[in-house]
């Protein structure tokens, strides 16, 4: 088989690679080394930049999320009892979306499918070859090659494409918070219209949502704990100490759906290019989710993969695919500072002490009191230009 672009994984990043690159008639084939299910199975989160919606729409598969997803035009942070409001409209001038991942990705998916282009799941050993050459392949179920021009890793952090670089070629930052957040997913109203982010004595909490009837809630934990721990009743009663009064008094409760700790990482592998290989997505960085980034930060990347690609066939010219690299890198630096800001911010650190704990409040006091400080915090919020 011989595609003119090989892409590995189909998740967010892959199955909208594949699908902008379609529509632009480069033809590909998408590798997923797990069931169409399993994919869809998974919960992540759901918060989406005006960038990431106009990439969707530029993708054809936005009609749903027009239909159901949720406009926000603010969000609070809540502290000290009180909650602020970040008016994201009022001082960036952009709302976000709130639309789950599962369901961009069930969209793209489908898409992928009333198109009849090639995707196999449930590809078992998948393997990457000579992208360091002009003639690259990628091999899997032991006898399948197929020959292309480019391989895309879009296999997320533990894909087999980052880890099929040589060492020596990469460099890799990463810091890993001795915390977790616990989530759980509930049929039950959300708390608030908006979503709510605590910083609390006892640790963060977030209040999120998937749509009117389904709530996703967050309570920082430490990574020693154990989901079996924490029945239902002892998680809300936790997040309602947590809350502040109103939104305490206010929390609709029910039986948790889904229940995971996940752990928090910021992580970044430079560079994005190796030869005939681009990685996108998580195979090439991680953000703590407290900024909501990881999705539209997939995005950004298969936003200028995509158009490198289209500049390549189009004209011949490497020049887009050969700073493809730091272009994405440069967005994504400035995405995970504000992560790792944000996850600062409002997160428990013990080891800071007291101290630690009064440069947190003051610097939400600050915020508080300071439109140049929120309309930053907007900035970062609703996505930085491309
Ligand atoms: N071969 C084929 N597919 C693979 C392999 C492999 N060796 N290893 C992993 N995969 C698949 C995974 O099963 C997964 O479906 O690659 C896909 C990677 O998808 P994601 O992990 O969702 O990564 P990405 O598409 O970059 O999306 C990033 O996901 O984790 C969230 O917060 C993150 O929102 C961000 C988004
Ligand atoms: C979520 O809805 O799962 C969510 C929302 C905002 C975040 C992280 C997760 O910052």
């Amino acid at each position: 088989m011989r595609v003119q672009v090989a892409i590995i994984g189909a998740g967010p990043a892959g199955l909208l690679l594949g699908q902008l690159l379609h529509r632009a008639g480069i033809d590909g084939v998408i590798l997923e080394s797990r069931s169409q299910e399993y994919v869809l199975a998974r919960i992540r989160a759901g918060v989406l930049e005006s960038g990431t919606v106009a990439l969707l729409e530029r993708a054809g598969v936005a009609s749903r999320l027009r239909a159901e997803g949720l406009i926000h035009a603010g969000f609070d942070l809540a502290f000290g009892g009180r909650r602020l409001r970040i008016d994201l409209e009022g001082l960036a001038g952009k709302s976000v979306t709130v639309y789950g991942q599962t369901e961009v990705t069930k969209d793209l998916m489908e898409a992928r499918a009333a198109a009849g282009a090639p995707a196999f799941y449930e590809a078992r050993d998948v393997a990457v070859h000579a992208f360091d050459s002009e003639k690259p392949w990628v091999s899997f179920n032991s006898s399948q090659k197929i020959a292309c021009d480019f391989i895309a890793g879009c296999d997320g952090f533990h894909g087999v494409c980052r880890a099929s670089v040589p060492a020596e070629k990469l460099k890799l930052f990463e810091k890993n918070y001795s915390f977790g957040w616990l989530g759980i997913l509930s049929d039950t109203p959300p708390v608030s219209e908006e979503l709510i982010y605590v910083s609390h004595e006892r640790g963060f909490a977030l209040c999120s949502q998937r749509s009117r009837t389904r709530s996703r809630y967050y309570l920082q934990c430490p990574l020693s704990e154990q989901v079996d721990e924490w029945p239902d009743e002892r998680f809300w009663a936790e997040l309602r100490r947590r809350l502040p009064g109103d939104a305490a008094a206010q929390l609709v409760t029910g039986p948790s759906i889904e229940k995971s700790i996940a752990p928090l990482r910021s992580f970044v592998a430079e560079p994005l290019r190796f030869g005939r290989l681009f990685l996108a997505g998580d195979a090439g960085h991680i953000v703590p989710p407290t900024g909501a980034k990881g999705l539209n930060l997939a995005a950004s990347d298969v936003h200028y993969l995509a158009e490198a690609l289209k500049n390549y066939y189009q004209t011949g010219s490497m020049e887009e695919l050969e700073t493809y690299s730091s272009r994405s890198l440069a967005r994504v630096w400035k995405a995970e500072r504000f992560s790792w800001w944000m996850t600062k911010l409002l997160h428990k650190f013990p080891e800071e002490g007291g101290f630690g704990r009064r440069m947190q409040l003051a610097e939400l006091e600050y915020i508080a009191g300071s439109r140049a400080a929120q309309a930053a915090l907007a900035e970062n919020y609703v996505g930085l230009p491309y």
